[in-house]
Order: C-alpha cells, then sequence, then structure tokens
C-alpha cells in the first residue's frame, strides 16, 4: 500500500468512475438548467440546440446515476454515520472559525464529507425517479398530469440540493490542502492522513513500524 510517504486513496478505477460522475453531473447540470429558467436557455448552444438538450439531458442524467452507483457500491459502508461523528459534528462551528484542536480523530471520511455523500445519494436517487417519470415520450404518459407536475417539482428541488452539495464537495476539496491529488493522482501524503483522517492513517500504516 506504501509509495514513499504517499498512501493509496483511490484505486485508478475508482478515480475513473469519479470523473465519469463529475463530467456527466456537469452536463447534466448545464442541460437541465437551460430549461430551469428562460434566463439559461442559451445553455442549450453548448449541446447542439434547444432539441437536442431536451433530448441529451435524461440521458447524461442515467449516465451520472449509473455512474455514481458504481462509486456508491464501493463506498457506502465507509460513509455510514457513527457515534464518533456526533463529537465531529458538535465541533464543526469551531473548525471552520479555524480551530482544530477539540475534532476528534476520525476515519476514512469524517462527518461532514459522510453528510455530502449522503446528501448526493438521496438527491440523485430522487433525480433519476421523477426524471423517468415525467420522461416524454416514453414514460410519462403512464402516470397523471397532477403526479406528473409534482415529480417536476421535486426534481428541481433534488437539482438544487445536489448542486450546492457538489459546491461544497469541490469548496472543501479544494480548502483543504492534499485532498485533490487523492483523486487526481489517487494517493496523498502521510502527514495529510495524520492530520486529517487520523484512524484511517493508522490503519493503512498498522504493521509497518
Ligand atoms: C470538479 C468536480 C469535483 C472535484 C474537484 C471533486 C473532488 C473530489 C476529491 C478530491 C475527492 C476525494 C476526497 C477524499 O478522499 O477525502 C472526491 C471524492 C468523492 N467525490 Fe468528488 N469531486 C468533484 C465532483 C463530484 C461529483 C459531481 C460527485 C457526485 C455527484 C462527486 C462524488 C464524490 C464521492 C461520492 C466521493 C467519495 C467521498 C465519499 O465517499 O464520501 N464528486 N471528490
Amino acid at each position: 500500500m506504501r509509495r514513499d510517504s504517499l498512501l493509496l486513496r483511490y484505486t485508478d478505477s475508482e478515480r475513473m468512475n469519479h470523473w465519469v460522475i463529475a463530467i456527466f453531473f456537469v452536463f447534466a447540470g448545464l442541460s437541465g438548467l437551460a430549461f430551469f429558467h428562460p434566463a439559461f436557455f442559451f445553455l442549450t448552444n453548448l449541446f447542439g440546440g434547444g432539441s437536442w438538450s431536451r433530448i441529451l439531458h435524461p440521458f447524461f442524467g442515467v449516465i451520472m446515476f449509473v455512474s455514481f452507483l458504481g462509486l456508491f457500491f464501493r463506498l457506502w459502508r465507509a460513509n455510514v454515520m457513527t457515534p464518533a461523528d456526533r463529537e465531529w459534528r458538535r465541533h464543526s462551528a469551531d473548525m471552520l472559525r479555524g480551530d482544530k484542536s477539540k475534532m476528534p480523530p476520525v476515519g476514512k471520511y469524517n462527518a461532514g464529507q459522510k453528510g455530502i455523500f449522503w446528501a448526493m445519494a438521496v438527491s440523485l436517487l430522487v433525480l433519476i425517479v421523477t426524471g423517468v417519470m415525467f420522461w416524454r415520450p416514453w414514460f410519462a404518459p403512464y402516470f397523471p398530469i397532477v403526479v406528473g407536475r409534482a415529480a417536476v417539482l421535486l426534481h428541481a428541488v433534488a437539482a438544487v440540493v445536489l448542486i450546492l452539495a457538489t459546491i461544497i464537495h469541490i469548496y472543501a476539496a479544494i480548502w483543504v490542502k492534499g485532498t485533490l491529488r487523492a483523486m487526481t493522482r489517487g494517493t496523498v501524503s502521510e502527514s495529510w492522513a495524520r492530520q486529517h483522517h487520523a484512524l484511517w492513517h493508522r490503519d493503512m500504516t498498522q504493521g509497518r513500524r
């Protein structure tokens, strides 16, 4: 597992999986925003115009959802909340103010990362279920109009949740120095692991000393 003073955090296939999700999140997000409000309609130019955006948007969404499932099944166990996460949440405001002294040692993911993971999972599930319900001409006719309208509303709410969760996710990845390379190179430095994920660092290096 050790390469010099680096620890392997993600395999190549996990990283490829992640970047497929990220790329299709951008495609689905931009083509979806184009239909959200007329002010964003110009975004359809990126996808070959209004008709093409309308045709492609659901497929972008399905690819994003299916590829997220790949990461979900690999990582859900590491994202289950534990009683120790309560302690992390209790002191998270201090951490945001710059005082990390009270933060308990955490495993592979901290409670904030876990919360974002579940927000992504739930919002993607709502997006796929509601999206299928008003996907014309294929599935929409099977649902009463009022159900289709409720689905459109829920779809928009879930999209806002996913976009906000992803903005926080990217901000945190940039804010915590040394994190981005976990998804670009697959590795993190030992000092990063010791500082931010002490229990994971211990598990990864156990038996070495
Ligand atoms: C340009 C956009 C993105 C960047 C820069 C980025 C960056 C990262 C980084 C650095 C990690 C590793 C964090 C760590 O191991 O501590 C990560 C993990 C992850 N990312 Fe992203 N990400 C992006 C977009 C997305 C999107 C759009 C999604 C899903 C909708 C996503 C879902 C995940 C998941 C599920 C993990 C694993 C973390 C966990 O299981 O809690 N990412 N990302």
